[in-house]
């Protein structure tokens, strides 16, 4: 029986994941901040299937507690099987353009609260010899837009992190997965119109489980944004800088 910590488990596509995890009966630990959220997630994936579902209120951005989180967590379900960290914000590009301090809190938030996280579950799955990190993190990491580059170094950075913990990681038999989802219709884009390129949260998710199954190293999903990425990422940088994407 799978034992898993989803951190930030009140996104939608962390709740369509865990869904899915449920009905395969897994032990789950849910990390997320808001309590009454996750009380309801928590009673629909016990109705689901899940052998055993606990949480704990935790924020990001409280460096401090993280460590001591994990380790609760661990313990509570004996064991680490995956992990699976999906907590972010679209910050609003043009308003961190006017302010360091916003900026610095999107910087905080989707990359280096990833990465505090992943320096002490990285020790603990190194030790144990076994598991699967999965961190979600985006298209928008591959190549800086004047649409949202803030958000982009954030998911860059982590995508690079993972990069150098697979390279350390892979000979202790620990596998890391980075998971870059395209355009996904969730609460985060609620403001966006939607077109052909949009999935929905529970096909990321079916991609994500795939993913974790199939011990892949990085996954665009859907899959087309592979190779939408790799023509992107192609562009020279002097036609690349004329275009408003
Ligand atoms: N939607 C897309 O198009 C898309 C594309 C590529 C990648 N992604 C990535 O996919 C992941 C999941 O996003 P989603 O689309 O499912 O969006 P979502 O439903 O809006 O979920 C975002 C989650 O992050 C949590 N969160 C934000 N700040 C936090 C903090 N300081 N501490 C703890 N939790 C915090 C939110 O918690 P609250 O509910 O408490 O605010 C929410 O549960 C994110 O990493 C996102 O960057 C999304």
């Amino acid at each position: 029986m799978e034992r898993i910590l989803i951190v930030g488990a009140t996104s939608a596509i962390a709740e369509a994941t865990a869904r899915r995890f449920a009905q395969q009966g897994a032990k789950l630990y849910l990390l997320a901040r808001n309590r009454e959220r996750m009380e309801g997630l928590a009673r629909d994936l016990r109705i689901r299937g899940a052998s055993q579902v606990s949480f704990a209120v935790f924020d990001a951005n409280d460096f401090d507690s993280h460590q001591a989180l994990l380790q609760r967590a661990i313990d509570d379900m004996g064991g680490l099987d995956l992990v699976l960290i999906a907590h972010g914000t679209l910050g609003d590009q043009k308003a961190c353009e006017k302010s360091f301090p916003l900026t610095l809190r999107e910087l905080n938030t989707n990359a280096i609260s990833v990465i505090s996280l992943l320096t002490h579950l990285a020790n603990d799955l190194e030790a144990q010899r076994h598991g699967t990190i999965a961190v979600i993190s985006s298209v928008a990491g591959d190549r800086g837009r004047q649409s949202n580059y803030v958000y982009g170094t954030a998911k860059g950075a982590v995508s690079i992190f993972l990069q150098g913990l697979r390279n350390r990681l892979h000979k202790k038999g620990v596998h890391v997965l980075t998971i870059k989802p395209g355009f996904v219709d969730t609460p985060m884009t609620a403001a966006f119109r939607k077109g052909p390129l949009w999935a929905s949260a529970d096909r990321i998710a079916e991609g994500i489980v795939r993913s974790v199954q199939r011990k892949r190293d990085e996954v665009y999903l859907p899959g087309w944004w592979a190779a939408i990425m790799m023509v992107i990422r192609n562009i020279p940088e002097r036609i690349f800088r004329t275009l408003s994407l």
